[in-house]
């Protein structure tokens, strides 16, 4: 090698070494638009904290870089979600987005991140949409697609010989595609969905319908609702007199989180949900404990939906050394992995869901106890996904 071409390859070899560590000390920017005030606030802050344990736990570093966080409160309203959106890509020129609850809000969000090539990861929103006709390479999600626990539950109330059934939930994409699920699964196994009733989220005037459900008297109703709303309609449907007449099945949301404030209300119901209490594995006990420490409450789903989130840009992150820019890169580790969730160990799908068990769960005191898997390493169909 001559002198010359020997100092420029040092210098290059000098440089390639240094650009990771300038990189490094550049924060990422992570934006969390989430819910903090209205029917879905408590879900928000759940998973914030489980995001922020995660972190903490890696020393406040994901992919080699300190964190920088810009926060909106997206109210759960998407008429406001795009100009949401849109203060963390355009004005804070944010790394990666992290949101959200709600199904629309949601779907507004995937919308800014495809046009824009944002990093996208939803902790929690399962419309169906963002990992199927809208699903890109940089759009990502930690917890379910509406779809999975509603079919899961079908399944389980079909086997249970139940043929006659009443739905009931908020009117839009979550509403909607949850109830799907469970009339897909149900009608499959040979019963009927004979009324499929709802109300526009996030109302909670239930008595109308409670009180047609009491005069058709199915064998069975499948709700979803969440939050704030789910606490109000368990013990609604109890003092209308239906919980000891009816059962009530639904999406695991209907009592997660919301144990304390629906009380004996609801003991006994039965729902289906990727997450539990009673899980017997070491990452779950370890997650728990570091999580009551921190925040002096227990974990829900949402906090762990949060947490792996957390986990998944880590993933991603680790794979580029901390280069958000690489989405193949990133991409393919995360689909690669195998993460090692307080739920339980999952992987991401090709269209960038979850592939996880859906667990069968009772109400048993203040706990969703974990009584068995309604349908095992359940992946959501993804259809009409193109990456
Ligand atoms: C949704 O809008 O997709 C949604 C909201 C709250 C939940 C679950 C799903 O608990």
């Amino acid at each position: 090698m001559k002198r010359s071409t020997l100092a420029a390859a040092l210098a290059a070899a000098t440089v390639m070494a240094v650009a990771p560590a300038a990189q490094a000390q550049q924060k990422l920017k992570v934006g969390l638009m989430l819910p903090y005030s209205g029917t879905y606030a408590a879900l928000g802050t759940a998973i914030e904290n489980g995001f922020k344990l995660y972190v903490a736990e890696q020393g406040g570093k994901i992919g080699g870089r300190e964190i920088e966080y810009f926060k909106v409160d997206d109210e759960s309203e998407p008429a406001k979600a795009t100009d949401n959106v849109g203060k963390l890509i355009k004005r804070d020129n944010v790394d990666v987005i992290v949101g959200t609850v709600h199904s629309g809000v949601a779907m507004a969000m995937a919308k800014a991140a495809k046009d824009s090539g944002t990093l996208l990861i939803i902790p929690n929103a399962g419309a169906v949409a963002v990992t199927g006709p809208m699903c890109a390479e940089n759009i990502f999600r930690s917890s379910f697609s509406n779809w999975q626990p509603g079919y899961a539950m079908g399944e389980v109330a079909a086997k249970k010989g139940m043929k006659k059934a009443v739905t009931i939930t908020w009117k839009y994409a979550a509403g909607d595609e949850s109830v799907g699920g469970f009339k897909e699964a149900f009608e499959k196994g040979g019963g009927q969905v004979v009324k499929e009733l709802s109300l526009p989220f996030p109302n909670v005037e239930f008595q109308p319908l409670l009180t047609e459900i009491a005069s058709i008297r199915p064998d069975v109703v499948y709700t979803f609702f969440a939050g704030g709303g789910a606490v109000k309609f368990v013990k609604d449907y109890a003092a209308a007199g239906l919980k000891k007449t009816i059962p009530l099945y639904g999406a695991g949301f209907i009592t997660d989180g919301t144990l304390e404030a629906q009380g004996a209300d609801a003991d006994g119901l039965l729902t289906t949900l990727h997450y539990g209490d009673g899980l017997d594995n070491p990452k779950d006990k370890a997650f728990r404990a570091a999580y009551e420490k921190a925040y002096k409450v227990a974990p829900d789903v949402y906090a762990v939906q949060g947490y792996d989130a957390a986990q998944m840009l880590a993933i991603g992150l680790n794979a580029t050394h901390g280069d958000v820019a690489k989405k193949a890169e990133f991409a393919k580790a995360v689909t690669a992995a195998r993460i090692d969730s307080p739920r339980g160990a999952f992987t991401i799908g090709a269209s960038h869901n979850p592939v996880q068990d859906m667990y069968l769960r009772q109400v048993i005191g203040k706990e969703n106890k974990v009584i068995g898997i309604a349908a095992k390493a359940l992946a959501d169909p993804g259809a009409g996904c193109r990456m």
